[in-house]
């Protein structure tokens, strides 16, 4: 096979493993519509011959307990045990659908026309809040913001690049020399679909003494424009930099860590992670997701589905995992990571969350541990969109055992996005607690857990729009990104009665 067309396989392989629109909509509904529907009725609401699926449930209601009542029935009372007919991914995609309809969630941020945040104070079990716009207006493709000393905020827009937000919300022009953002050019490519994104911006933990802006884009090669399934495309791939704004321009540019220019490809960047995280003993962890549809996640020899770690400046840490496997990607840290979002260090809890979005179901918070293997493509908790089983080239030696289990599993997976751990003084009753976006949820969870056992979940925020990322400011406010068609904002949760 020819390097093109391998390129194509890729890029068909990413547009089926994350965009709902490549799916058959209907096809998990009609399943249901065709086995189930005669006894539990059209919106399950009860049928003569079936009890009703919303409400309440005596087999339990999380996805787990209702595809053991799927799979095991209730024979004597009329509901056939469906492991005998059906398969296990079947059964699985049935409960993610029940679940997904108790949930409410035909999901969607194209709900609402235009994006008003509320102007009440939103009361929630531990804490009163309001939120506060910062910024209006701030650009169709938002993905990070970075509170800098002084009230501004440091801001990214996919598509275009770095820009600062001043304390009146009033936004600048891109930072001259900085990694810049490449909107689509061919016609035939949507603008959501592009190669070479500027993701994630960070400060250094030290940035008041040694001014470093760390910045993960998703770097376009010169020469490289190939021919996809979509049209011509250029290929990029994620790489990370640092610099500093010296009167408003970038400058003493660095690159900290890049991948092998064999490694470009003109798979999209919506699934390519570009988060940026540091630790408090120096090291700086980035996450790679999916750059190359399934192919290399599993293997150490490419650097996609990968957390890879490093010296601020770019050093490979003798101690990490992989450092004495032949061919192998030094900088791996963890791997089996399909798109992930989010990627913070809570250094109160010693701890490196991740989190990542699944495919139908199997929205996954992680913690990373060195050399953990997170299962992509080989297990999900959730079913590929076509309604098959997520088992992608897995060898038969390799069990789920294997493979390190979420900590906290979001199905119906809502589209998750960045996460943080809250430490700070505005939400003391929040403390250590995480604090989880949605996309297509568009809401934000605070998510409990108490050694590495999820004990509280409680919708905080919204629903309201796409939850990009998250920031706690220095003095405990906690800063949304919020991003909408019609207007993404930056907001603050602000204590109601500060
Ligand atoms: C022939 C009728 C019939 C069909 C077809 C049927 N069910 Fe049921 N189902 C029932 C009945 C009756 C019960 C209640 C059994 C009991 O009370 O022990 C039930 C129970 C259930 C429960 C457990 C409810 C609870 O309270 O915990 C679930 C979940 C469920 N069905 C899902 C499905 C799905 C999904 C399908 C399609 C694959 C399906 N059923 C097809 C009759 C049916």
């Amino acid at each position: 096979m020819n390097r093109i067309s391998l390129v194509a396989l890729a890029v068909i392989a990413t547009v089926f493993a994350f965009s709902a629109s490549a799916q058959p909509a209907g096809a998990w509904a009609g399943l249901y519509s065709s086995q189930c529907a005669v006894c539990h009725g059209d919106q399950m609401e009860g049928a003569a011959e079936g009890v009703a699926l919303i409400g309440e449930l005596t087999g339990g209601t999380s996805v787990d307990e209702i595809a053991a009542s799927i799979a095991v029935g209730s024979p004597d009372n009329g509901m056939p045990a469906w492991s005998e007919t059906m398969s296990a991914t079947e059964i699985r995609q049935l409960a993610i659908y029940v679940a997904e309809v108790r949930a409410g969630t035909s999901f969607s941020d194209f709900k609402v026309d235009e994006l008003v945040v509320p102007e009440e104070a939103v009361a929630t079990s531990k804490h009163t809040f309001r939120l506060e716009v910062v910024a209006e207006n701030v650009g169709r493709y938002p993905y990070s913001i970075a509170p800098l000393p002084g009230g501004q905020i440091l801001f990214t827009e996919k598509t275009q690049g770095i820009m600062i937000i001043g304390p009146d919300g009033v936004k600048s022009g891109l930072i001259e020399g900085s990694p810049q953002g490449h909107p689509m050019e061919f016609a035939r490519d949507q603008i959501q679909f592009g190669t070479g994104y500027v993701m994630d911006v960070a400060l250094h933990p030290k940035f008041e003494e040694n001014g470093w802006i760390y910045v993960h884009h998703g770097h376009r090669c010169d020469d490289c424009l190939v021919m996809t399934p979509r049209g011509p495309r250029m290929q990029s791939m994620n790489r990370l930099m640092r610099g500093r704004i010296v009167d408003g321009a970038w400058v003493d540019e660095e690159i900290i860590w890049a991948a092998d220019r064999e490694h470009y490809t003109a798979s999209t960047e919506m699934a390519a992670g570009g988060r940026i995280a540091f630790d408090s003993s120096g090291y700086v962890y980035i996450s790679v997701g999916m750059k190359n549809g399934y192919d290399g996640i599993q293997d150490l020899e490419f650097p996609y589905g990968k957390i890879h770690r490093l010296h601020d400046d770019g050093r490979i840490p003798e101690d990490n995992p992989f450092v004495d496997v032949d061919g192998a990607y030094a900088s791996t840290w963890t791997l089996g990571h399909r798109s992930p979002q989010g990627l913070e260090f809570d250094a109160e809890g010693g701890v490196l969350w991740q989190s990542e979005m699944g495919p139908r179901g199997g929205d996954e918070v992680n913690r990373l541990e060195p050399g953990k293997n997170y299962g992509w493509p080989w297990f999900s908790k959730g079913v590929h969109y076509q309604g098959l089983e997520v088992g992608y080239d897995r060898p038969d030696t390799i069990s789920i055992d294997d493979i390190e289990q979420p900590i906290v599993d979001f199905t119906p997976g809502p589209a998750i996005s960045s996460l943080v751990a809250y430490r700070g003084s505005a939400f003391p009753n929040w403390e250590g607690d995480l604090l989880v976006g949605t996309l297509k949820g568009t809401t934000l969870y605070r998510v409990k857990v108490v050694d590495g056992v999820e004990q509280e979940r409680e919708a905080i925020v919204g629903p309201l729009a796409r939850i990009r990322d998250i920031e706690v400011d220095a003095d405990g406010t906690v800063l949304l990104l919020l991003e909408h068609r019609s207007n993404s904002q930056i907001v603050r949760m602000v204590p109601a009665d500060a």
